[in-house]
């Protein structure tokens, strides 16, 4: 098989860049080791921002996202006895959208199969090959047990943390940053009314919380628990009772309404980012080449952005101009630090660790934030989104 662009992975990453490279006449092979129903039931976090939205408006993706998604002006930040409501369209003139990754990934699976696009699912073996010449490939095991071979111009690793292409970039090359978190979320989904108009954020001693929704009759909410917690110390009674204390339950009249959990899990909390993004005709975009821990929802925001500067480097690089797929690695991992700090920063601010002093500063910066317009500023212009190609 040929194409003229490899693309490995059929999360949003993968997916977005073939639509957006289809827009502009190149062809591309998609290629993810899952099942589609796997890749289209995952659950995700829920947050675009403004410059996600506005991509995904300019592609003829917006529809369904703007008549079942839910436009957010802001989020309260909390903690015990109080509620502060930041409101980013005042702040920053930028909102946010409240519509689920899992249906990003379905409109898009729905746009590339009304287009004719190759998606191959269920495959096995996937390996990079010869990324440092004018001939890259992708070998793999088809669903049906068949080896194939897909060459192409250029390959692109769209295939998370743990997908082949990070290993191809060569060792000698490669330089990585990490941050492990000492705690763990443990996110739930509820078939029950949010018990708020917009997400909350809690900081509480006994540990984060927040309370985040997917639809008028659906919850998402969230506890700080220990890394590795296993879920099944948590009983339904025990999440709703903790969610009610840490969220504040009875606070100047504000109810927690509890009701059925349909899905239950611990995501683990990391910060990663490799570099280069970019060796010879191997490109990654999207967690191939950065995780961030969950505070802020930045992981799809991430990835978009990523997707949104490649496409273009890649639609020139074809064409022979090569200056934009030169500068990609060095300009998506200027946006990639940004936003690697945002959510470090949401993240430490938030979670409690046990220290007496780190709380004093957490509270301290918590009231800065939530009082001065340069702080809420800060916060809003982070959290809404910078935009795509934004240097800093
Ligand atoms: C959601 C997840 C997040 O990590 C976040 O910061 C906000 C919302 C969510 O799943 O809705």
């Amino acid at each position: 098989m040929r194409t003229q662009v490899a693309i490995v992975g059929a999360g949003p990453a993968g997916l977005l860049l073939s639509h957006l490279l289809a827009a502009d006449g190149v062809e591309s092979v998609v290629v993810e080791t899952r099942s589609r129903g796997y890749v289209e039931s995952r659950v995700r976090a829920g947050i675009l921002e403004s410059s996600t939205v506005e991509l995904l408006d300019s592609v003829g993706l917006g529809e369904r996202l703007h008549r079942e998604g839910d436009e957010h002006r802001g989020i309260y930040l909390q903690w015990p006895g109080e509620r502060h409501h930041l409101d980013f369209v005042d702040l920053v003139g930028r909102s946010i959208w409240l519509y689920g990754q899992t249906e990003v990934t379905l409109d898009l699976g729905r746009a590339r199969e009304a287009a004719g696009q190759q998606v191959v699912y269920g495959i096995s073996d996937t390996a990079v090959h010869d990324v440092g010449t004018d001939h890259p490939s992708v070998t793999y095991t088809d669903a049906g047990g068949a080896s194939v071979r897909l060459d192409a111009d250029v390959v692109v690793g769209c295939d998370g943390s743990f997908g082949p292409s990070r290993g191809a970039v060569p060792e000698r090359l490669r330089r990585t940053w990490e941050r492990t978190y000492p705690y763990a979320w443990l996110g739930i989904l509820a078939d029950v009314a949010p018990s708020t108009d917009e997400l909350i954020y809690a900081w509480h001693p006994d540990g984060f919380a927040m309370h985040s929704m997917r639809s008028a009759s659906v919850s998402r909410l969230y506890l700080q628990v220990p890394p590795g917690e296993d879920v099944a110390r948590w009983s339904d009674d025990r999440i709703w009772d903790e969610l009610a204390t840490r969220l504040g339950h009875g606070q100047d009249g504000w109810a927690l309404t509890p009701g059925p959990i349909t899905d239950k899990s611990v995501l683990p909390m990391r910060s990663f980012v490799m570099e280069p993004m970019r060796h010879g005709r191997l490109f990654l975009a999207g967690d191939a080449a950065h995780i961030v821990p969950p505070t802020g929802a930045k992981g799809l925001n991430l990835a978009v952005a990523d997707v949104g500067m490649l496409a273009p480097a890649l639609v020139a690089l074809l064409k022979g101009d090569e200056r934009l797929a030169d500068s990609y690695s060095d300009d998506a991992l200027r946006r990639v630090w940004r936003c690697t700090h945002f959510s470090w920063w949401m993240t430490t601010m938030l979670h409690t660790s046990g220290d007496p002093f780190d709380e004093q500063l957490q509270l301290s910066q918590l009231r800065w934030v939530t009082s001065s317009e340069a702080g809420a500023a800060g916060l809003a212009e982070n959290y809404a989104g910078l935009p795509i190609g934004y240097r800093g």
